[in-house]
């Protein structure tokens, strides 16, 4: 009998290792003869560890198996699929993964994230096969027409990003993969790198043969210790498979790829100082132009995307660009992986086509509150931004449609928050945050969050006085308009659209905070 245990660092985190160990002991005892794979997680977070059993009528799931359990389930008959207060049933027809469009995550949870065998008999490779099969300038224009843009927030052209670095004369190129997902709430590039790294080393390798870049870099956050491990070893299988290396499966063309570690900064998920980071130095922005693009790591035209971005690659290539693009709304096509977290019941991954409301998500997929209480602000964006108030929860999620109510779709990540949240303190944290993580290359970042989080702490204690509110928007306003980056240009959006919603928090009077 196959029995699956993730591995994934969210079931690691609730005792997966160890319900993984028990298992085995206890079939040992039996003398039951099990077969165990570490597969990755199902994006379900409140299930883990969630142990699947491979039964005639599909893989049924036991919720919240900890290592003391295993011993019921025996009794249980587990193996037989039996019943069991925490059998949840057939995994695939859980309502929650049921409604979703899984593309991108279509394999996490279900393989064994380094088993080449398992990812080629679930679609492996064949976007590669496609890829390497086309004309480079036919590639840049099949990813255009798909309409994926960047997923990492800016939501930039994917395949005009490729075309500009194929079209760069130069001996030597690369591809960047940013995986420093710092972003609150966030973990869809965790997830994929740790659940299905051979999708985004597909990504990339498309991205090198395509673009005619030789190396690739993945940047990855050093507080994701397991994703780097399970890159590093999807990454050796790769090579040894012939599919990374001097002779990508068997085209003649090269590309290999190197895992480099983050170190806790925040700014260094901002493409520039990223490669400055990558280069071995302090990861400070450099100013654009030039893009990345053109000159990007060690001066040569890069390619940087993206986890998900890259991760998306393949099935646009196995597929085609229409079958992508038939997914979503406007232009916004295809499929977000969105991330609940936060006060939220049900947290974890959807993966939906665009268009979905921002109070389906968090209503039908996320339960509302963990804690009970109504919801009363979403924080959409991560850290940069807006929260949301409830006469903005029919938002679909559209990056124009979220832009035209002054917030951001960015990386998908949605953090709930009940009505006992004060948005004056996280306004404050968003300023605070800004000027901890500040690169302190410019002014309005490096002493404009300062002075905002003075200013914000005099509205809270001196009674809201209107030259300190008038004075708050003026700042935001020239760190906006003045800031190189996006962190000093989007730090104001969360704290406008708390003052703007809701001005109570601050002691502000309605009329006074407009
Ligand atoms: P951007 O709009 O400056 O650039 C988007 C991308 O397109 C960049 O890679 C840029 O080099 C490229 N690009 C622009 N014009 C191009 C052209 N003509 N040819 C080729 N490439 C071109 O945005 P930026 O500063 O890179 O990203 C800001 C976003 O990052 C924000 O919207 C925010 O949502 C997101 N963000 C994400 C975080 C995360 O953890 N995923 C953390 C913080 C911010
Ligand atoms: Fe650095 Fe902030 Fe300026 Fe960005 S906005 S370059 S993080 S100082």
């Amino acid at each position: 009998v196959r029995i699956f245990v993730p591995r994934d660092s969210a079931a690691l985190a609730v005792g997966a290792d160890e319900t993984a160990a028990a298992l085995l002991a206890c079939a040992a005892d039996r003398g039951v003869d099990v077969q165990l794979v570490r597969n990755g997680s199902r994006g379900m977070m409140w299930l883990e560890p969630l142990v699947e059993v491979e039964t005639p009528e599909g893989r049924i799931g036991y919720a919240c198996v900890e290592a003391d359990r295993v011993d019921e389930l025996f009794d249980a008959d587990f193996l037989c699929g039996a019943a069991h207060p925490s059998r949840v049933g057939p995994v695939d027809a859980l309502p929650y993964l049921a409604r979703q469009q899984r593309l991108t995550f279509a394999r996490i949870g279900v393989t064994d994230p380094v088993s080449l065998d398992d990812y080629v008999a679930h679609e492996g490779l064949q976007g590669l096969r496609a890829a390497l099969s086309m004309a480079p300038g036919d590639a840049c224009a099949l990813l255009t027409e798909s309409g994926l843009r960047g997923r990492g927030g800016a939501a930039f052209p994917a395949g005009i990003k490729w075309r500009t670095v194929l079209e760069a004369h130069a001996a030597q190129k690369y591809i960047v993969c940013n995986a420093d997902e710092g972003d609150s709430g966030t973990f869809s590039d965790r997830l994929s790198m740790e659940s299905d790294p051979f999708g985004l080393i597909e990504g990339m390798t498309i991205a090198g043969v395509v673009t005619g870049a030789t190396q690739g870099f993945l940047y990855v956050r050093s507080e994701y210790p397991d994703a780097i491990a399970t890159l590093r070893e999807a990454i050796e299988v790769a090579r040894g498979a012939g599919w990374l290396g001097a002779d990508v499966l068997g085209s003649g063309r090269a590309f290999d790829l190197h895992v480099a570690v983050g170190a806790g900064a925040y700014v260094c998920g901002e493409e520039t100082a990223l490669l400055e980071s990558l280069e071995g130095k302090r990861g400070v922005v450099r100013a654009k132009p030039p893009l990345p693009a053109l000159a990007g790591l060690y001066g040569k035209p890069t390619v940087i995307n993206n986890v998900v971005t890259l991760a998306t690659v393949p099935i646009i290539f196995a597929r085609g660009a229409a079958f992508y693009r038939d997914f979503g709304v406007g232009r916004s096509r295809g499929t977000l992986p969105v991330q609940l977290a936060g006060n939220v019941r049900y947290g974890g991954l959807v993966e939906i086509a665009f268009g979905q409301t921002l109070r389906q998500l968090v209503e039908d997929f996320g339960g509302g509150t963990a804690s009970g209480r109504p919801m009363r602000a979403i924080q959409v964006g991560g850290p940069l931004g807006a929260y949301l108030p409830e006469s903005q929860w029919d938002t679909p999620l559209d990056y124009e449609a979220f832009a035209a109510v002054g917030a951001v779709v960015g990386h998908g990540g949605i953090v709930v928050h009940d009505d006992t949240v004060n948005l004056a303190e996280l306004a404050r944290y968003a300023m605070a945050f800004c000027a901890q993580e500040s690169c302190g290359k410019c002014t309005p970042c490096r002493i404009g969050s300062t002075r905002g989080v003075e200013v914000i702490d005099r509205i809270r204690v001196g009674g809201a006085q209107p030259r300190d509110v008038g004075l708050l928007r003026e700042l935001c306003d020239t760190m906006v308009a003045g800031s190189l980056c996006a962190m000093g240009g989007m730090t104001p959006f969360p704290v406008l659209s708390a003052l703007d919603h809701f001005p109570e928090d601050f002691g502000v009077p309605a009329q006074a905070a407009l």
